[in-house]
This record gives structure tokens, C-alpha cells and sequence, in this order.
């Protein structure tokens, strides 16, 4: 029992460690990494840098595919823009005032992401489309919600 006290109180210590801003902004930088590092190849086969490769062309659609089920926005909290955190997040302030079309604009990038893993199956040809509906869904909202670096 006493084990299992100090276990307790050792899990929920680590549990407020860290600041729960920074953590936001560090899990939503992880994600967009994990994303754009599973675009990066296959544009880079689109663009005719990478040579096509069904399995490795299907991983990262898969990838990009299990990415877009994750909530992100769970990520967002108030208090976690540019407005407060300076150049150590990209998140325009603007993205709280029009919350609803923030999440909207997720769930564009959600939809195109559908059936990525399949898709890109069958030669280059394939994965272009592909490409470009995510990158136009990328671009949307960047456009609004990033800032320029
Ligand atoms: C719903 C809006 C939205 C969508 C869709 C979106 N992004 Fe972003 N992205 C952002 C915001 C906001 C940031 C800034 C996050 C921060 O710095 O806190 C960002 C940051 C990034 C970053 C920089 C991460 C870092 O380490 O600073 C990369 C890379 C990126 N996005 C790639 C992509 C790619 C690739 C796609 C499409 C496949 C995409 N994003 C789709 C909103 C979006």
C-alpha cells in the first residue's frame, strides 16, 4: 500500500511538471513534423527526386491517413499564440476568434487524408492527386493560421 502511495504521488507530480502551454505547442509541433515528414517523400516522388516505391509510397499515406484521426485541436488551448508566446509558435491569434473554421479547415485536411494509404497504390501517377489535395488543405489553412516564416 505505502508502494502504491508513492507511486501515485510520483505519477501525478510528473503529471503538472510540465506547463501544459508548452506541452500544447510542443505536441502540435510534433505532429505537423510527423506530417510534413510523410509528405515530404511523396512529393518528393511526384516531383520525380524520389523513385516510386508502392510500399514505401503506402506507408506514408497510411501515416498521413493515422495522423489526420488524431484530435489536434486538443492542442490549441487559449493562451498558446503568437499574441502570447512570441516566435515559439507559429499559431496566429486569430485561429481562437474563428475557432469553428479552424476546425473546419482540420477536418478538410481530415477528408483528403482518407484512403492516403490506398490511394497512392499503383505508380506515380496516383500519388499526385493525393498530393495536391492534401497540400491545397495544408496551404488553407496555413494561409489563415501561420505565420510566415
Ligand atoms: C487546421 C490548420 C492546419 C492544417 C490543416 C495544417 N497545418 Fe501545418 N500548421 C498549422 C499551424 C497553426 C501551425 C503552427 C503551430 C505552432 O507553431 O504552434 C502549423 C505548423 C506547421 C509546421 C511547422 C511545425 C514546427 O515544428 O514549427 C509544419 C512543418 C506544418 N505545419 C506542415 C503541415 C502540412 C504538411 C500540412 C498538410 C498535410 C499541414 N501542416 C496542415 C496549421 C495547420
Amino acid at each position: 500500500m505505502r508502494y502504491l502511495m508513492a507511486a501515485l504521488i510520483l505519477v501525478s507530480s510528473c503529471a503538472v511538471l510540465g506547463d501544459p502551454i508548452e506541452d500544447a505547442v510542443k505536441a502540435r509541433q510534433g505532429f505537423f513534423t510527423m506530417l510534413s515528414a510523410n509528405m515530404g517523400p511523396l512529393s518528393g516522388m511526384v516531383k520525380g527526386e524520389l523513385d516510386y516505391d508502392e510500399a514505401t509510397a503506402t506507408m506514408h499515406g497510411a501515416n498521413i491517413e493515422a495522423l489526420s484521426q488524431y484530435g489536434l485541436p486538443m492542442h490549441f488551448p487559449k493562451g498558446s499564440s503568437t499574441a502570447e508566446l512570441g516566435e515559439a509558435t507559429g499559431a496566429k491569434s486569430k485561429i481562437w476568434s474563428n475557432l469553428e473554421d479552424f476546425k473546419q479547415k482540420f477536418a478538410d485536411f481530415q477528408k483528403a487524408a482518407e484512403g492516403a494509404g490506398e490511394s497512392v497504390k499503383g505508380g506515380k501517377s496516383n500519388v499526385r492527386p493525393v498530393v495536391q489535395g492534401l497540400g491545397k488543405t495544408c496551404k488553407s489553412c496555413h494561409d489563415e493560421y501561420r505565420v510566415k516564416k
